[in-house]
């Protein structure tokens, strides 16, 4: 009795406090007094930091997310490191479009599957924002390479990359990628402007030397025995990494040496995190590792998509976390459907809504069985000719603001 004296008595005591709360902000909340003030901002005026950029993992609460745009896309020319990331059977359609635009008929069914993305993700509560359109087209020269065109801004997630409040521009591998944060920076101004924290990691000069011109293309054993080693076409001659190439679960930040993303890459951004974060490198049965999340998808607190086909070296620490790995079924999508930069495994490839709704391919039964098993609600679009670009729901997004703080998960 007297324990619920105590606790009425607080539970009055904080209502008062609530009630003075109300009259000092005049509206019935913190958070709409900030929207409002956020509002005000004079042009040359230092704003008010907030929140605009807030993500820690793959999963908490999604509410603002970017999703890229197909406008434009175009093949890059075939140079080493594009043949030693796309599949033997596309080389004859590289050597002939090699720096002209994707077929326009393919783009124009991708931007429409992406406006319905769009649709689906606005009618879920997420607020969705789009890279500028660019003219890919344009060919440019640096000191220390040319390239007749640029690539795109279909895939957000291969170039920017959120812990907490800061927001990263990733200095990427591949020459015709170079310049492809020039389509963000509309957006990485505005929230910079609200208050985020803005990086741009160093810029490989992407000169001859960061590339390794006698790396075995053809020869897949060899190419496994590097693999082992941890080489692959690029050197270590400066940092390179793609965003891509690193997923986030909180305090720990997993990553892959890939054919993209280089140890002095790792190393930096493991430099760059500092202390509070823990980077753990991660290795797969994978000849032709480029991106992470069509391999090692961390979909909840403690809870991963693994690719069969791709089995990871250290299973025993995940074992040791007390985390679930559950594997990917086979993808489905037909052999003739083209996908110039990317395997079939897209299927796993998805985007968390939040710990219990996960926004898939509608065309991938399996894998919708498999959310089905776990208890996670599918939310089902049809992406499969964006899918020929290079990626599926996790790649096409950068999630901007998770609503939720910096854990621990292991
Ligand atoms: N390299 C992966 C595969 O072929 C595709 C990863 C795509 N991911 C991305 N963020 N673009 O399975």
């Amino acid at each position: 009795m007297k324990t619920l004296q105590s606790v009425s008595a607080v539970l009055r005591q904080t209502k008062l406090v609530s009630d003075v709360l109300l009259k000092a902000t005049g509206s019935g909340s913190v958070l709409t007094a900030r929207t409002q003030h956020a509002k005000r901002v004079v042009p040359g005026e230092i704003p008010q930091p907030s929140i605009p950029v807030n993500s820690h993992n793959e999963w908490d609460p999604l509410e603002e997310v970017i999703v890229g745009r197909p406008d434009g896309a175009c093949v890059p020319q075939f140079t080493t490191e594009v043949k030693a990331n796309t599949n033997e059977k596309y080389w004859d359609f590289y050597k002939k479009y090699g720096g002209t635009p994707f077929p326009d008929k393919h783009i124009e069914k991708a931007k429409q599957e992406v406006e319905e993305m769009c649709n689906v993700l606005r009618h879920e509560g997420v607020i969705v924002r789009r890279p500028d359109v660019i003219n890919w087209e344009k060919d440019y020269k640096t000191p220390d390479f040319s390239s007749p065109v640029g690539l795109y801004s279909a895939m957000p997630r291969d170039i920017l990359i959120v812990f907490g409040n800061e927001i990263m521009e990733a200095p990427m591998a591949w020459r015709s990628r170079f310049f492809e944060y020039r389509a963000y920076r509309s957006l990485l101004k505005e929230y910079f402007k609200a208050g985020a924290k803005w990086t741009a990691a160093p810029k490989p000069l992407m000169g001859d030397e960061l590339y390794d011109n006698t790396y075995p293309i053809e020869s897949i054993e060899d190419r496994h025995r590097l693999a082992k080693e941890g080489r692959f076409v690029t050197t270590e001659f400066e940092p390179c990494f793609d965003a891509a190439d690193f997923i986030r679960a909180g305090r720990d930040i997993f990553v892959q040496r890939s054919q993209v993303t280089n140890h002095l890459g790792i190393e930096w951004l493991r430099r760059h995190l500092g202390p509070e974060y823990r980077v753990h490198e991660l290795t797969f049965h994978d000849p032709n590792p480029m991106h992470i999340d069509a391999t090692f998808n961390i979909i909840g607190p403690g809870l991963v998509i693994a690719n069969p086909d791709r089995p990871c070296n250290q299973l025993k620490m995940f074992e040791k976390f007390g985390w679930k790995i559950v594997q990917a079924p086979k993808p489905t999508l037909s052999d003739d459907h083209p996908l110039w930069m990317s395997s079939k495994w897209l299927s796993m490839n998805v985007l968390m809504l939040d710990e219990d709704r996960v926004l898939c391919s509608k065309v991938e039964k399996p894998i919708i069985k498999m959310f089905e098993k776990l208890g996670i609600k599918t939310v089902q679009v049809d992406i499969t000719h964006a899918n020929s670009l290079g990626g599926g729901f996790h790649c096409w997004t950068t999630d901007v603001r998770r609503r939720g703080e910096l854990q621990s998960y292991i």
